[in-house]
């Protein structure tokens, strides 16, 4: 046979076979799709795959009626003639009997239902799914790998070039010579003496790397602490700012109850979250949101369909985002009440965040929030660059705020300092004591 011939054949017998296949899937994501559109608009308003609603849960009837040889595609268009002609399963059923009327559904239909059904299998992953793969870390290691591997190649392009210069010397010396030169000298020997021979060349070169180093070096120990912008660690419960204190506009401080009154904002614990969710026990987003409000449920120990509590509870163990250093001094009501400094400020737009997360110098400049009046700053956050820009940028709004009336008697009896620091009609935070160590470090 022609070996031309022969490609052609198979790759149409491919092709052939990969529409089939493809034919197959489609087919066959198309019933299971069904089955799932058809359940939600013709059954989901009464029963569950699962779990008993008002009607009892479904999965395992069909194979249950099949068993007892009897019709349930006739059941679900009529139950009432299998009622009354004494239809050995809808008699067992017992479940507030006459509940269900006729649904006009075709049996490829119900088939295609039941398979859905059957196949449902409840999302429910542990509670404790913490990430480790975000480590903020793995980028640092990778520059010092690429800095290695440059380095490598530059020893040996040296070493390369070396040779050659060697190798063209001798052939020089040979040809002025007009016989074989010995190569007597050793490489240590011939290093010292081309370097006293270039030493504007060495001293250059010597300055280039070593100055190279420092600055990378300096550069990598900057970066200590340094937290990278968009940090969003992935967290126990697939928890969304956007639902809670966007679309549903809870308060920020519903859940994080302190950060008007001390130091730390505080993350809610888990009755806060049963204060809504006892009752909203189902997500309008579908099965997925529903699988995470079963682990708040979980880890407070509730049982949703006998509505009590377990005693079995279990702690959500969230993700610290944002983290000072042991050193550092941080208070919220601080800067929230004191300074009347906006959450967004410092957070972004928590409203459209989905899980905690840091935000960025320049998103939280272009921000664009509706009577909320924001100090733009260029310092990375959490910084202490960015701390010490905006004590001297953000003015400190001190009428009427009786913290600073202490503050102000003492500076009216300096008429010295009075006069520095009223200068220009307003207050920074550095003008009275923002920017002492002590205030900031331990
Ligand atoms: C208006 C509420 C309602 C709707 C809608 C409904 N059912 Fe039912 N279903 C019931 C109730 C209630 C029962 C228990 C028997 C009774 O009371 O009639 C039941 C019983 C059943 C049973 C028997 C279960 C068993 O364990 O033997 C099957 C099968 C069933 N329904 C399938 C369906 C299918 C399929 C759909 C959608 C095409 C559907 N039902 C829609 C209320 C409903
Ligand atoms: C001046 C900047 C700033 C403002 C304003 C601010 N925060 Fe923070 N926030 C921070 C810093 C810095 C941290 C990290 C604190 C730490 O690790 O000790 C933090 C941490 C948090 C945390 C983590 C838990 C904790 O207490 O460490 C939450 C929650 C939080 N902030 C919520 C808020 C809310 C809500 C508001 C507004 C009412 C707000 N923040 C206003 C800077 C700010
Ligand atoms: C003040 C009431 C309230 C509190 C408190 C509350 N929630 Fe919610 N939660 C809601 C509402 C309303 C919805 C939207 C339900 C819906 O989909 O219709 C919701 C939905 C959810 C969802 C499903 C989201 C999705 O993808 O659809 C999760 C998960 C959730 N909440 C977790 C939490 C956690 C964790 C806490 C505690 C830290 C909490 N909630 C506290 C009211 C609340
Ligand atoms: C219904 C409860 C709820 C509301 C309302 C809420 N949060 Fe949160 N917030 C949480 C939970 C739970 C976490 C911890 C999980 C995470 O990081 O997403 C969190 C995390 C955070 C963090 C990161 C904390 C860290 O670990 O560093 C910040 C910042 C924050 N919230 C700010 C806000 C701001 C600002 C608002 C108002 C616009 C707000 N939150 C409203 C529940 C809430
Ligand atoms: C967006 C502006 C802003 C940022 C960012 C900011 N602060 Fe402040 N800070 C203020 C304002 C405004 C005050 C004045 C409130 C007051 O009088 O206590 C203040 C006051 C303080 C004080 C009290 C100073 C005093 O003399 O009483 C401390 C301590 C402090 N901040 C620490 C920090 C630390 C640490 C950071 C960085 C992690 C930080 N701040 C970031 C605006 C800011
Ligand atoms: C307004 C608050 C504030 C003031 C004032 C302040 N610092 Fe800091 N400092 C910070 C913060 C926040 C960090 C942590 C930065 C980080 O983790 O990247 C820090 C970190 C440091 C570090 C460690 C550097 C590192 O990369 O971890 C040193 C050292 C330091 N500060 C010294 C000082 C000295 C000295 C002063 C006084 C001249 C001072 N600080 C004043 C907030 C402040």
């Amino acid at each position: 046979m022609n070996l031309f011939l022969l490609k052609k054949l198979k790759t149409k017998d491919l092709t052939l076979g990969l529409s089939f296949l493809f034919f197959m899937l489609i087919s066959f994501s198309s019933t299971a799709q069904d089955g799932k559109a058809l359940f939600k608009q013709n059954c989901a308003a009464c029963h569950k795959p699962l779990k008993d609603g008002t009607g009892p849960a479904l999965q395992g009837a069909k194979a249950k009626w099949e068993a007892a040889g009897d019709d349930i595609y006739a059941w679900v268009n009529n139950p009432q003639a299998q009622y009354d002609a004494g239809v050995e399963s809808a008699l067992a059923i017992q479940y507030q009997p006459g509940g269900m009327a006729g649904i006009g559904v075709s049996k490829e239909e119900i088939d295609a239902i039941l398979k859905y059904v059957d196949e449902y299998t409840a999302p429910l992953p542990p509670v404790t799914a913490i990430n480790t793969t975000a480590n903020p870390g793995t980028e640092q290691n990778n520059s010092w790998l690429m800095w290695l591997i440059i380095g490598g190649i530059l020893a040996m392009l040296i070493v390369a070039l070396w040779g050659v210069r060697k190798q063209l010397y001798y052939a020089v010396k040979e040809k002025e010579e007009g016989k074989e030169v010995e190569e007597e000298e050793s490489f240590g020997s011939e290093v010292k003496s081309w370097m006293g021979r270039n030493l504007k060349l060495v001293s250059v070169l010597g300055f280039v790397i070593t100055g190279t180093l420092v600055y990378y070096g300096a550069e990598e120990l900057y970066k200590v602490g340094l937290v990278p912008e968009g940090y969003n660690p992935e967290q126990p419960i697939a928890f969304s700012h956007k639902i809670h204190a966007g679309a549903n506009e809870i308060d920020c401080q519903y859940c994080h109850n302190s950060v008007s009154k001390s130091k730390s904002a505080g993350i809610p614990t888990v009755n806060v979250c049963m204060n809504c969710h006892k009752a909203i026990g189902e997500a309008t987003s579908g099965e997925k949101g529903t699988a995470e409000i079963a682990k708040i449920h979980k880890a407070a120990g509730w049982d949703p369909d006998k509505r009590q509590y377990t005693g079995k509870t279990e702690p959500i163990r969230w993700v610290k985002v944002h983290n000072m250093p042991d050193h550092v001094y941080f208070n919220h009501s601080q800067h929230v009440t004191v300074g009347e400094i906006e959450c967004e400020n410092c957070h972004g737009d928590v409203k459209t965040y989905t899980t905690g997360k840091i935000s960025g110098t320049e998103t939280i400049n272009n921000l664009e929030l509706e009577g909320k009046k924001l100090v733009k700053l260029s310092r990375p956050l959490l910084t202490m660059g960015w701390c010490i820009e905006c004590h001297a940028t953000a003015d400190v709004s001190t009428k009427g705020n009786k913290y600073y009336d202490e503050i102000h008697d003492r500076l009216k009896k300096d008429k010295e300092l009075y006069k520095s620091v009223m200068e220009d009609g307003k207050v920074k935070v550095k003008e009275f004591g923002g920017w002492e160590c002590s205030k900031c470090h331990y």
